[in-house]
């Protein structure tokens, strides 16, 4: 297949890239940088670099400023809101004018669609939450679905928190482990629904070749841990002080907003619909994810 990877170049880029060719797919990358073509792979900085006529049967859309590491002021969230939307505009108009449209759009959404929901169980038919993530992710489910008339089968992938050894999310929650001091955020309680970057990759895939699905897919472990079990799991791994919690207040106060959006918020997220089409995750729980992440089997 010819597939088309927006922010090809980013932590879930980076690793799909290579399974993409190793399954045997001519790429196609957009990116803002600089980059030489080379090994299957051609980069373009505007969709308009993509010919009417060009071959493009598939479309996995990844692209968008981050939503951690910043804090989150309003000219930052614009630009949070606006790169995805436009990205993904720019994406619908490019299946608009191409003479065959591609035959599926896979476009990254995030369990952040969900809100903060305490203990609840939720799958794809849950309903949107409320705050900034779960408008966001709406918006750019919405965008993305205007495929749809096109003729385009669209899967909107709502990711969990990506771990893996590499960058992410998994590297900042567990540096205060690596320094010997364990510790959650807030009350512990809020679930966090993490995915090894592993999965991530393969769903990609599975969902790539999957005729028979479309719209949300939970992309998250099966088994979704609460912060106090975070921490046990890797107080079994690494040698730890027993550490201070930190309060809901100090992490507002250090981060703002995105504190109660991304830390302090929870969500319990099951990966119904993938289970039910037969996907097997590598990694279902965190005992053996936090073995292959750790390097401690
Ligand atoms: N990682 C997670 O845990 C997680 C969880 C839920 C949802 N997601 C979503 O999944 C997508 C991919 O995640 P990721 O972790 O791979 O993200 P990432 O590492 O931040 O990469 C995203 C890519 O988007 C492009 N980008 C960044 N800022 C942009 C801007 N202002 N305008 C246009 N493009 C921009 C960059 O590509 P260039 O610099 O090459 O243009 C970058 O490589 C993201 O949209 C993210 O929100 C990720």
């Amino acid at each position: 297949m010819y597939v088309l990877v927006t922010g090809g170049t980013g932590f879930i880029g980076s690793a799909l890239l290579p399974r993409l060719r190793g399954d045997g797919h001519e790429i196609t990358v957009l990116s803002r940088g600089r980059h030489a073509d080379g090994g299957g792979i051609r980069y373009v900085r505007t969709l308009d670099e993509i010919a009417d006529d060009a071959t493009v049967d598939a479309v996995i859309n990844l692209a968008g400023a981050s939503l951690n590491g910043r804090r989150w002021t309003g000219a930052y969230k614009r630009e949070m809101v606006e790169s995805r939307l436009d990205t993904t505009a720019a994406v619908v108009e490019l299946c608009r004018r191409l003479a065959r449209p591609p035959s599926v759009l896979v476009s990254a959404s995030a369990i952040g669609y969900y809100g903060d929901r305490g203990d609840e169980p939720l799958d794809e038919q849950s309903s949107m939450g409320e705050g900034f993530s779960a408008e966001l992710c709406r918006d750019w489910e919405g965008a993305a679905r205007e495929a749809e008339a096109l003729g385009v089968r669209v899967c909107l992938a709502r990711l969990g928190v990506v771990f893996d050894r590499e960058g992410g999310a998994f590297a900042e929650l567990s540096r205060p482990f690596r320094f010997g001091i364990a510790n959650w955020l807030g009350s512990g309680r809020q679930y966090l629904s993490w995915v090894h970057r592993a999965d991530v990759i393969a769903a990609f895939a599975f969902l790539l070749e999957q005729e028979d699905i479309d719209g949300p897919v939970n992309i998250t472990a099966p088994a979704p841990v609460t912060h106090r079990e975070l921490c046990a799991a890797l107080r079994q791994k690494l040698t730890t002080l027993p550490g201070v919690p930190v309060p809901g207040f100090v992490m507002r106060a250090l981060l703002g907003e995105v504190a109660d959006e991304l830390l302090l918020a929870g969500q319990k997220v099951l990966p119904k619909r993938l289970e039910a089409a037969g996907f097997r995750f590598h990694y279902p729980a965190i005992d053996s994810a936090l073995g292959q992440l750790l390097g401690k089997p």
